[in-house]
């Protein structure tokens, strides 16, 4: 059974892989300092798969500290590389928390897979690498070259994945960044889905937090761009199909499919959503239209993104599950349990 790694496990997409990793037979380990995450999602994982999870509760911007856990139990045949600091306005107000973060715990795992003599590495990377893309410019594949970022927080994502494509030429391990779009939804059981953290400002936990009461209103930030309806496009992907993703990845390097050091995959499902109609999907599965208003653009905001996926579709055999509605009654199901 070969052994994995994964770090920032406690997390959100972190959590719902570790549930696909245990159904597909491996046998996981996580690193977590639980500084956007809380232990308590073990015991969640435990209720859902039946199986503790080995953990260590270390900050991996601690080298020796990493080198212990990778010393101890004798390397690791996969590591994926979850842990980060994500959110963009916290970044720009504390850039070099994000990039020692970020980076640092991205340079250590990477010595450390060096110094064990074993492993392959996933490296959670953003669809943000892309940048500001001009209409002609989508479906967004991996053929299109990555530009300055929005965010400090885009930059470390840039950075990381420069870092393993240097890295990558003396091949020491084998590489897939994969490039998450927007990951929303929560798992089927509905006993495992994302926390929310202070300041929490993405699009599905606010709509959710709305529909609860907790806040009033939510503004849409903007009904002026050139789209469909005025409102922002982005490219929604349930976070089980994200976790599958990651399952299918380590599989490609484990078998020794891929033969390139470095390479990157785009994990989008291709639709191109606009924000009132996010709104709308959720009335319309779960009964309940939250209360909004439409306010003025947002800054950095994009007008306009979405994935082509057919990449991962064909190398890894990726297929996407859950649809727009899924996602719509997981994450419901789910901000209904914190209530209760
Ligand atoms: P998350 O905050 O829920 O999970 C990250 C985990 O890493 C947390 O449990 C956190 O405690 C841990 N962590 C952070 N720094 C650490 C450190 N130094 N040492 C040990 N643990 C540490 O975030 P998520 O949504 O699960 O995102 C996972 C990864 O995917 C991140 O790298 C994020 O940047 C990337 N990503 C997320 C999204 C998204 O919208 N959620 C989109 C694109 C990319
Ligand atoms: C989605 C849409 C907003 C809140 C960010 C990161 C990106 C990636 C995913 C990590 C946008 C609109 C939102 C609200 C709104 N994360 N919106 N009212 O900005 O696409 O991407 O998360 O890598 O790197 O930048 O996600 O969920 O914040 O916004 O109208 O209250 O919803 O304008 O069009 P975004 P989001």
């Amino acid at each position: 059974m070969a052994k994995i790694l994964v770090n920032g496990g406690a997390g959100y997409i972190g959590s719902h892989t570790i549930i696909e990793l245990i159904e597909q037979g491996y046998e996981v380990v996580s690193i977590d300092n639980y500084v956007n995450s809380e232990p308590e999602n073990y015991d969640r994982i435990k209720k859902i798969t039946g199986n503790e999870i080995r953990h260590y509760d270390i900050d991996l911007c601690d080298f020796e500290k990493v080198l212990k856990v990778f010393k101890h139990e004798e390397g690791f045949d996969g590591i994926i590389h979850f842990a980060a600091l994500k959110s963009v306005p916290e970044s720009v107000k504390k850039p070099l928390q994000y990039f020692e973060n970020n980076n640092q715990s991205l340079i250590n795992t990477a010595k450390a897979i060096v110094n064990s003599g074993k492993g392959n590495l996933i490296f959670s990377s953003s669809c943000s690498v892309y940048g500001n893309l001009r209409p002609d410019q989508l479906p967004v594949s991996e053929s299109t070259p990555t530009q300055m970022v929005e965010s400090p927080y885009g930059y470390t994502k840039l950075m990381g994945e420069n870092m393993l494509r240097f890295n990558a030429l003396n091949k020491s391990f084998k590489t897939i960044a994969l490039r998450y779009f927007n990951p929303v939804g929560a798992h089927s059981s509905g006993l495992l889905g994302e926390l929310p953290s202070q300041g929490i400002n993405n699009l599905i936990p606010v709509v959710t937090q709305t529909a609860a009461g907790i806040r009033e209103e939510l503004t849409v930030f903007g009904n002026d761009y050139n789209t469909r309806d005025g409102s922002c496009i982005r490219d929604y992907i349930h976070v089980s199909d994200i976790a599958n993703a990651h399952v299918l990845a380590l599989e490609y390097l484990l078998e020794n499919r891929q033969k390139e050091y470095f390479d990157v995959y785009n994990l989008g499902s291709g639709d191109g959503v606009t924000v009132l109609e996010v709104l709308q999907t959720f009335a319309r599965v779960n009964g309940i239209l939250p209360s909004y208003k439409i306010g003025p653009r947002r800054a950095g905001d994009v007008e306009m993104v979405y994935s082509d996926s057919g990449k991962a579709f064909k190398n890894l055999g990726w297929k996407t599950k859950y649809d727009l509605d899924e996602m719509m009654r997981s994450a419901w199901s789910w901000q209904k349990r914190l209530l209760s």
